[in-house]
This record gives structure tokens, C-alpha cells and sequence, in this order.
């Protein structure tokens, strides 16, 4: 059978970094995000008798990196639903790759759905959480709807995503800056590994779960400018670990230092806009609707940012009926 599933990527306002047990993809602490409306991957999953191997073509091209994680993740999928057959797998996002922008989330949630499918399985969000997980943690979060809670648990099957708030919840904008270059881009499964080395991460640990239960009264209370300090001491706290790891990582460009210092600026002068960054350069802004427009026009005056995508928060992965092949 073929199923098709589109997904968003998601950003982590409390971050996950850092794993306790690296195959089943276990984190150290619980985190939350947050789907982005305009980051999406579509992916079409056949299992078919009759192919004699995985035919994977991402974005266009079939010599992708992430290809044997890739048929790990079929291999899940095959164990589950008891089947042997190859599939043929096409999957198209609409952002660039080698931007650096969460696709192993979005690209892994929209393959879980629609090779889940595919195999004949019918599972609760819950399992496809669990599912999604495996093959990048961060992606077990882009299959709930809207504001997402990751549980950290203390086996395979505790520890999963659900919906917090459904993404009608709150009108915010999340506004993204993009600088990044993939290629050059230290991955989240090798940062998180030198990670171990910080000495901040013991500190992190400690606190993480408080800024949890803080960021969940927030929420309730809509209070914005209390989730904007939340969310960038958040993101500070994820790159003192990094810049603190075994070898020190850099993930940040001249720009993503001069968007920080604008947005500073822009606060003094009484334009409440928030950030955060993920392991990359690309910076998160986030606005109440009404000043979207203006944090807009303001991060236009920025020479090197590639591209300014506007999101909203969105739904959770879900089949659709369009095939792309
Ligand atoms: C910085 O989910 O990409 O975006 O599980 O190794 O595939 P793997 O890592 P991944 O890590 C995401 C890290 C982060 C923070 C976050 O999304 O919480």
C-alpha cells in the first residue's frame, strides 16, 4: 500500500540536548516546541514485493547522508508490521536542506506516518511519537498538534510527545532568520555527544525540570514577555554547553550575533520580540501578531540572512491524500 503524510518541523522553546541512552534515543530532560506552519516535509512510502532494495529520493536527489538512518527506520517499521518488502520512499520539503532548519524532525515525523500507514499499522499518536522518536528525537514532538511536551521517561515507551496547547491556543508569530549552511554544521547526535564533556550540563539538568513546570504556568497565563526570557535563557543555556563541550562548537555567525543585539535594541525601545537558536546559526524570533510586521521590516535591514520565513504555530503530522508519486 502507498500513504502519504505531511509533517512541520517543530522549534524547541525548552531544548532537548543531550541523550542517557543513545540507540533508543532517550533524552536527559523533557523539552517543549512548538510546529511551524511554514516548514513542512510531504513523504510517500510503497512497500512493494517487487523492488529489490529501499529507493529513497529526498528533495530530488537519492545519494543523501541521511539514507542508512533512513532504512533503520523502515527496518522499525518492517519489524512492526511483520513485512519484508522494499519500499520506495519520496520526500520533498519546502525549505531548502542545507539550511539547517529541524528537517530531520519534520522528515522523519511525515516518514513514520506514511510508512506506518503503508505497512498496514494503525497507531495511536502516542506510538507514532515513539516511532518518530527513534529516528531523530526531535521529530517525536512534530507529530502532536500545536505546543508540544516531549516527556523525557526512563524507557522506550514513556518517554513520548503530546499536545500542551493546540496551535490555535496563541496567535504568535515565530519568525526565522535564516543564515545557515548545513555543510558546515556540526550535527545534533554529534553535538549532544560532546556535550557529555560540559561541565554546565550537571547545572542544566538540575533546573531543567523547573523551567518545565515555569514554562507551563506561562503558557496558562499567556504572559509574553516572561516565555520570551524563558525561551532565550533557554537557547543561551544550550549554547554555553556547546561552546563548553569537548571540543568547544561554534554554531553561531557574525549575523546571529548582530539579530541577538537588534533584538535587544529593539525591546529597549519598546518592541517586545523574543529569541531562540537552535544547533545552528539561524535565530527564532518570536512576536505577538501585531508586531510581526515591524520585527519584519527591522530584520530586512540585515545584510547575510538568506531568507525570512514567517510561521505560525500549526498542526501535528497527519496523512494526506495527494501522493507525490
Ligand atoms: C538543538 O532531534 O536533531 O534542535 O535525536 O540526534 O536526531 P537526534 O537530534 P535532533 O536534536 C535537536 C536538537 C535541538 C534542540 C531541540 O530540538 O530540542
Amino acid at each position: 500500500m502507498k500513504a502519504t503524510a505531511i509533517a512541520p518541523a517543530n522549534i524547541a522553546l525548552i531544548k532537548y540536548w543531550g541523550k542517557k541512552d543513545e540507540q533508543l534515543r532517550l533524552p536527559i530532560n523533557g523539552s517543549i516546541s512548538v510546529n511551524l506552519s511554514n516548514l513542512q516535509t510531504i513523504t510517500t512510502v510503497e512497500f512493494y514485493p517487487d523492488y529489490q532494495a529501499d529507493i529513497i529520493t529526498i528533495d530530488g536527489k537519492q545519494d543523501d547522508k541521511e539514507t542508512e538512518r533512513i532504512i533503520q527506520h523502515l527496518n522499525r517499521i518492517r519489524t512492526l508490521a511483520n513485512l519484508y518488502h522494499k519500499a520506495k520512499v519520496v520526500s520533498q520539503s519546502n525549505f531548502p536542506k542545507a539550511a539547517g532548519l529541524a528537517s530531520s524532525a519534520s522528515g522523519f515525523a511525515a516518514l513514520t506516518v506514511a510508512a506506518s500507514k503503508a505497512g498496514g499499522l494503525g497507531l495511536s499518536e502516542k506510538k507514532l511519537s515513539i516511532l518518530a522518536r527513534q529516528g531523530s528525537g526531535s521529530a517525536c514532538r512534530s507529530i502532536p498538534d500545536g505546543f508540544v511536551e516531549w516527556l523525557e521517561g526512563d524507557s522506550s515507551e514513556t518517554s513520548y510527545a503530546y499536545s500542551l496547547f493546540p496551535y490555535s491556543y496563541w496567535d504568535i508569530a515565530i519568525i526565522v532568520a535564516v543564515l545557515g549552511d548545513e555543510q558546515k554544521k556540526v550535527s545534533s547526535t554529534k553535538g549532544m555527544e560532546a556535550a557529555k564533556a560540559s561541565p554546565l550540563l550537571a547545572t542544566r539538568r538540575k533546573r531543567v525540570n523547573y523551567r518545565i513546570k515555569m514554562f507551563k504556568k506561562i503558557m496558562k497565563e499567556r504572559d509574553f514577555d516572561e516565555l520570551g526570557e524563558l525561551i532565550e535563557a533557554e537557547a543561551f543555556e544550550l549554547h554555553a554547553i556547546a561552546l563548553t563541550s569537548a571540543e568547544a562548537i561554534v554554531y553561531w555567525k557574525p549575523e546571529t550575533i548582530e539579530i541577538i543585539h537588534l533584538v535587544r535594541e529593539l525591546r529597549n525601545e519598546g518592541l517586545p520580540i523574543y529569541f531562540t537558536i537552535d544547533a545552528g546559526p539561524n535565530v527564532y524570533i518570536i512576536s505577538e501578531k501585531e508586531n510581526t510586521k515591524r520585527a519584519y521590516n527591522e530584520l530586512k535591514q540585515i545584510k547575510g540572512i538568506r531568507k525570512i520565513i514567517i510561521n505560525a504555530p500549526a498542526a501535528g503530522a497527519r496523512l494526506i491524500k495527494e501522493h507525490l508519486f
